[in-house]
C-alpha cells in the first residue's frame, strides 16, 4: 500500500475493538522477559513498534511464543482480526545474554528508551539503533540519568542513536524528570530494578504511570508520593498472566471521525481508560460529543471499559437533512499538564480544527517536534494543502476554526505524512470530511501503532 484514497463519509456507526495498547505492551514484554518463569500476554499489540521489542528481546536471548492468532472482534460491523496472545519466557533479571547483532528499535523510541534502561544494569556491552526517523530523535534525556547511576552509553555527537551501552553495577539515583516524558521516566525505574537501594524520579507533571502498574503487577516494590516515585532495587520479578487493554490513543482516531460527521454513534470495547492517558474523553465532551463510559472493570491493574460515542448533534440517522448541516462542534486551547496527558492524541485533535468553530490551538508542546516526526510542521503543512489556515509556533500551533475561515471545513488534496503513523491516521480521519478525496502517501506507516486501522475505519465509515 503506498498510496491510499480516503473518499468523504456521510457517518460512522457500529461497533470496533481497537488494538491492545502500545504503551502497555512494550512495558509487559520487558517485564516478562526479566521475569522468573513463563508469563502470558494476552491482546499484546499488533503493532509493529511492539514486534521490535519482541524482536529485540529475543536477540538477548528470551524465548517467545506467539499462540492465539484468530478469533473475531465483537460487535456490529466489526473487522477480523487476531488477537495476539505471548508466552514469554523469563530469564530472570540478570539473565538476559549478550546480543549477537544489534538491536534494532526500527521506529520506536519507546522499545529505545526503556531498553535502555534495562540494559544499563546488565554485564555485558549492547548496541541499539533505529530506522532514519529514531536516529533523529533525542537520546540524550535517558543517556544521562543512566550514566548518572553508572552505565556508559556512547552516542553519535549530540545523544542520537545507535546507542553503545556497557552495563555496570548501578547505583541508586534520585532523578527529576527535565521533561515530562513517561520513557524517561520508565528507562530510570527499570535501572532502578538493578541498583541496590531505593532509585526516585521525581516528575514535575504526571505522566502515564503504565510502567509504575506493571512493574507492582511484576512484584516489584513501586511506591508514589505526590510527584516522587521509588522503586527498590533487586527484586525477584515473578511470571504473570495479565491481559492489554484496547489502545485509547488508537480508538481516538475512529471516536474523531464521530465528531464531524453528523448523525454518528460508534462504540468502543474494551478500552484502557487509565486517568493519566484518558483527559482526550474529556476534551471530546468539551467540543460538544456525548462521550459515555460502560463496564469499567480493572484488569492487571489498569482500567478498562467500553466508549460509546455520538456525534455532537446526538447521533441520528445520517439522512440528507442530517448531512446538510455541519455537527456543532467547539473548538478550543490545549495548553500546560494536558498537553502531556494527551501527547498522541494532539495530531488528532489539531487536524480536527477547521471543523469546528472556534479552531483548535495548541501551546506548550514543543516536544511534538521531537515525535515520529516533527508533528507541528508537517502536520500544519498537510493541512494547509487541504484548504485549512494553520498558524505555526515554536510550542504548538492554532488551526483556524469555521467561524474565521467561513468554510465548512476542508478539501481533498494529496498529502504526505512523512512516515509518521499518527499523521497519516489524523489526515485520514480529516478526510472523512473534506468536500473530495483525499490521497495520503506512504499510508502504511499507520502499521507503527495500528495495522488494522483502514479496515476498521472501512467497517464504520457509511458513505
Ligand atoms: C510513551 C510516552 C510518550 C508518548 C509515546 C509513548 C510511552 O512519549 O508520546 O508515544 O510509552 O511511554 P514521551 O515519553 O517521549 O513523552
Amino acid at each position: 500500500m503506498a498510496k491510499k484514497v480516503i473518499a468523504p463519509g456521510s457517518a460512522v456507526c457500529g461497533g470496533i475493538v481497537v488494538p491492545g495498547d502500545k504503551s502497555i505492551s512494550h512495558r509487559l514484554a520487558i517485564l516478562a522477559a526479566l521475569a522468573e518463569g513463563a508469563s502470558e500476554i494476552r491482546n499484546y499489540s499488533p503493532a509493529a513498534d511492539c514486534a521490535s521489542t519482541l524482536e529485540c528481546l529475543k536477540r538477548l536471548g528470551v524465548k517467545i511464543e506467539t499462540e492465539g492468532m484468530g478469533g473475531k472482534a465483537r460487535g456490529q460491523n466489526s473487522t477480523d482480526r487476531g488477537y495476539l496472545t505471548l508466552r514469554i519466557h523469563g530469564v530472570s533479571l540478570r539473565g538476559w545474554q549478550k546480543p549477537r547483532r544489534t538491536l534494532d528499535a526500527h521506529n520506536s523510541g519507546t522499545t529505545m528508551r526503556l531498553l535502555a534502561g534495562a540494559l544499563a544494569g546488565q554485564s555485558f556491552s549492547s548496541q541499539l539503533d533505529g530506522d532514519a526517523s529514531l536516529r533523529q530523535r533525542p537520546m540524550q534525556r535517558v543517556i544521562e540519568p543512566l550514566e548518572r547511576m553508572g552505565a556508559q552509553i556512547r552516542s553519535r555527537k549530540g545523544g542520537f542513536a545507535p546507542l553503545e551501552i556497557t552495563g555496570a553495577s548501578l547505583r541508586p539515583t534520585e532523578y527529576t524528570l527535565p521533561v515530562a516524558s513517561a520513557q524517561v521516566k520508565s528507562a530510570v525505574l527499570l535501572a532502578g530494578l538493578f541498583a541496590p537501594g531505593t532509585t526516585a524520579v521525581i516528575e514535575p507533571i504526571r505522566t502515564r504511570d503504565h510502567t509504575e502498574i506493571a512493574l507492582g503487577e511484576f512484584g516489584a516494590t513501586v511506591r508514589r508520593n505526590g510527584s516522587r516515585i521509588e522503586i527498590a532495587g533487586g527484586p525477584r520479578l515473578l511470571a504473570r498472566q495479565v491481559a492489554v487493554p484496547g489502545d485509547l490513543s488508537s480508538a481516538v482516531f475512529i471516536l474523531a471521525a464521530a465528531l464531524i460527521l453528523p448523525g454518528s454513534k460508534l462504540m468502543l470495547l474494551g478500552v484502557g481508560l487509565n486517568p493519566t492517558r484518558s483527559a482526550v474523553l474529556d476534551f471530546l465532551a468539551q467540543m460538544g460529543a456525548a462521550v459515555r463510559v460502560a463496564r469499567v472493570e480493572q484488569r492487571s491493574g489498569e482500567l478498562v471499559g467500553d466508549l460509546e460515542v455520538k456525534s455532537p448533534d446526538g447521533g441520528g440517522p445520517g439522512d440528507e437533512e442530517h448531512r446538510r448541516k455541519p455537527v456543532p462542534l467547539r473548538g478550543g486551547k490545549i495548553a500546560g499538564p494536558d498537553v502531556v496527558r494527551m501527547i498522541d492524541e494532539l495530531p488528532m485533535l489539531a487536524a480536527l480544527g477547521p471543523y469546528t468553530e472556534e479552531g483548535i490551538e495548541i501551546r506548550d508542546a514543543a516536544e511534538l517536534r521531537v515525535k515520529e516526526s516533527d508533528r507541528i510542521a508537517v502536520l500544519a503543512e498537510n493541512l494547509r494543502r487541504m484548504g485549512a489556515r494553520v498558524e505555526e509556533f515554536p510550542d504548538g500551533m492554532r488551526v483556524a476554526g469555521r467561524a474565521e475561515t467561513g468554510s465548512r471545513g476542508l478539501r481533498g488534496a494529496e498529502v504526505d505524512p512523512r512516515g509518521d503513523h499518527r499523521l497519516a491516521m489524523a489526515l485520514a480521519v480529516a478526510a472523512l470530511g473534506a468536500s473530495s478525496p483525499t490521497t495520503i502517501r506512504s499510508a502504511e506507516c499507520v502499521g507503527v501503532s495500528y495495522p488494522a486501522f483502514f479496515d476498521d475505519l472501512e467497517a464504520v465509515v457509511q458513505r
